[in-house]
């Protein structure tokens, strides 16, 4: 249990579900965590459970609307003098995400029984799911990307998802739009890096059971884990620019 010892890994959007589970996961393999998100109550929580594993963890709050969010961030990484090896992106999840905070939105799904149909939302929600879900991961990659290549060698992780394969019949087509982005994002990256020795890598989970989808079907957070792991693992000489389905534990056909 010490794929990950000595590093240090990164995790926007740490308080819950997948990113939770991520971060006490690389922390049961030796990793130390630095966690950021919204509620620093949840990411408390989480922190307690990694210093458990006789690992760090620092904590921050951490909003990607927040217009100095990735500034402020820097500054602070760089007060605290942390240093970090892996960088795990989480935030996004389209309006499915925002309605949890949103009350015309939670009537829109309402309204639409659980769809609302893609010419329901507004200028205002299309926004904020870009800002949400694809702005969130380029400024991750952006901002964190250049202390990896500064080192030579490290690992970027995004969340991706089936909804964003082309073609594939899709629930929400905000959703599929926010992860298609992404998952293009992510290889056109990692040509970049190679040269800088970093890996940049899309992980897909499955289905997955947590606050925001709470379905009997889902798997477990957890059962991303070791796919995550693998992840963290890799270089620009391994795996890289992919999406890695995390049921499978293996690549995914980039299209
Ligand atoms: N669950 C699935 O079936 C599934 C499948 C494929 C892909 N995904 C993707 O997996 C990712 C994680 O989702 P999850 O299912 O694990 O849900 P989740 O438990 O809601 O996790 C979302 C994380 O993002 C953080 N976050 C949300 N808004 C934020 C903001 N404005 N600024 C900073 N952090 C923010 C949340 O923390 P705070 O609320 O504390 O800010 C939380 O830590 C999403 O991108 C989702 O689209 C999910």
């Amino acid at each position: 249990m010490n794929k990950l010892s000595g590093k240090t890994a990164i995790v926007v959007g740490a308080s819950s579900g997948m990113g939770r589970a991520i971060a006490v996961g690389f922390a049961q393999e030796g990793a130390d965590i630095i966690g950021l998100a919204r509620r620093v109550d949840a990411l408390e929580d989480m922190a307690s459970e990694v210093r458990s594993y006789g690992r760090q963890a620092h904590v921050r709050h951490f909003d990607v609307f927040d217009r100095d969010a990735y500034p402020d961030l820097m500054r602070w990484l760089d007060e605290s003098q942390l240093d970090f090896d892996i960088v795990v992106h989480m935030v996004g999840g389209g309006i499915f995400a925002l309605a949890t905070t949103d009350e015309r939105l939670q009537r829109l799904f309402k309204d639409h029984g659980g769809k609302p149909p893609f010419w329901t939302i507004t200028d205002d929600d299309v926004d904020r799911v870009l800002t949400l879900g694809v702005k969130s991961a380029m400024s991750t990659c952006r901002y964190l990307a250049p202390r990896l290549m500064a080192k030579g060698r490290g690992s970027l992780i995004v969340i991706g998802s089936g909804a964003g394969k082309a073609g594939e019949p899709q629930r929400y087509a905000d959703y599929a739009a926010e992860k298609g982005a992404v998952m293009c994002y992510v290889p056109a990256i990692a040509h970049e890096l190679k040269p800088y020795g970093v890996a940049a890598n899309c992980l897909l989970p499955g289905m997955t059971y947590t606050p925001r989808n709470p379905s009997p079907a889902a798997a477990k957070p957890e059962d991303c884990v070791p796919a995550a792991v693998f992840l963290a693992q890799q270089d620009a000489n391994g795996v890289t620019g992919q999406w890695f389905d995390a049921r499978a534990y293996q690549v995914s056909q980039v299209s």
